[in-house]
This record gives structure tokens, sequence and C-alpha cells, in this order.
């Protein structure tokens, strides 16, 4: 891949911004929504859960976790996809949207019961600090659910299964999921133990 091809991958998808952020978060909410949606169906949300939401991009699964939790924040580094994600979720008084990232995300200790991640894992600059720091944010007992595309995932299913274990989490599930549309992505179900 060509420098300016990357580049132009990066503003559109992976640090959006500019137009070619606009661009690729409508995109992925299209692209996305099937493994966004997935994911939300596999938190088996009840309407009682606080939820925590990594790089929500332009917010199709924040909506949907949204409209089945008690309370759902998203923390997302790119303004755009966070302006993107407001207005998707604007008429949902249970969903904030801050500034932040998987390895910062800015909230208390165990605050959360489900702590859900799309396509984002492979942009997390230190792995093992982000895992650290979900698995503070996490109650004792709760949830945590990566997807990613597997395609892009350094260290492949089987590594990212080793980190989530080596981060301390027990119940660890990986497996690969493939959407009727788009590429397979990689899944991880993991528990803080109590
Ligand atoms: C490929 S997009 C995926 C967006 C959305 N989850 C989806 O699947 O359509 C990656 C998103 O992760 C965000 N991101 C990049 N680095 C991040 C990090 N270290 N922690 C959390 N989110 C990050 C980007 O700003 C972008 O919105």
């Amino acid at each position: 891949m060509s420098r300016f091809a990357g580049f132009a991958l990066d503003r559109a998808f992976g640090h959006p911004s500019g137009l070619l952020g606009a661009a690729g978060g409508a995109l992925m909410a299209r692209s996305n929504a099937a493994a966004e949606q997935q994911v939300v169906r596999l938190a088996r949300l009840t309407g009682a859960e606080e939820v925590l939401v990594i790089g929500p991009g332009p917010g199709v699964g924040l909506r949907a976790a949204g409209e089945m939790a008690a309370r759902v924040v998203a923390v997302e580094p790119s303004a755009p996809m966070r302006d993107a994600s407001c207005r998707r979720c604007a008429e949902l008084p249970n969903v904030a949207v801050e500034d932040g990232t998987a390895e910062a995300t800015g909230q208390p200790d165990a605050a959360f019961d489900v702590v859900l991640s799309v396509n984002n894992v492979q942009l997390w600059p230190d792995r093992a600090a982000a895992l650290a720091e979900l698995h503070r944010v996490l109650r004792p007992g709760g949830v945590l659910l990566l997807s990613t595309h597997e395609r892009w995932l350094p260290g492949g299913r089987a590594g990212l299964h080793a980190d989530v274990r080596a981060a301390g989490f027990a119940d660890v599930q990986t497996w690969a999921w493939q959407p009727n549309r788009g590429t397979t992505q990689a899944q991880t179900r993991a528990i803080r133990p109590k």
C-alpha cells in the first residue's frame, strides 16, 4: 500500500478527521452496522446495565445499546465521530459521548457492567494498557465484548485471546463471525472475575 493510501485510510477510518473522516463515518455506519448490532445482541442487555462503548465511530452500536441499557457512555478520540455519535443518539438522554480512548477512558473504577468495542482493537497503540484500563472500569462479574476485522488484527484471534487472558479476564472465549456482508470478525467475550 502506498503512503498516500495508508494516510487516506487512516483519516477515513482509523482516526477519522476532515472530509475523509466524514465520508468514512458515513460508509462505516452502513458497512459495520451488522457487527455493531451483533455485539450489542451478544451483551444480552436487559435495561438495567451501565455500558461503556469504546470507539463508536458514527454510533450505530451506541444507539442500539442506548435503546437497551440504563446508561451508556461512549469514549471516542475523533471529534467528527463524537459529533456523528451525538447526532445519531440525540433522542436518547441515557447516552453520553466523551473524548477518550481505550487506554485512557477517564471513567471511574468498577463503573460498568459491560464494555463493548467494535473495529478498534487493531488501533490501540498499547493493547495491554488498554485491556488493563477496561478491566479497571468493569465491575467484578462485568462482561468485555470485543469484535474486529480479523484480517487487520495484529496477532490474530489467538493473540487477542492470549492478551485478554493475560490482562486478568476469566472465561475468555474467542471465535470468528461472518456477517452477511463484509469481512470476518474476530470476537472475544470475557469476564472480570469477582
Ligand atoms: C474503524 S472505526 C470503527 C467505528 C465503529 N465502531 C464501527 O465499527 O463502525 C475506528 C474508531 O475507533 C476510534 N479509535 C481510534 N483509536 C482509538 C483508541 N485508541 N481507543 C478508542 N477508539 C479509538 C476511531 O476514532 C474510530 O472512530
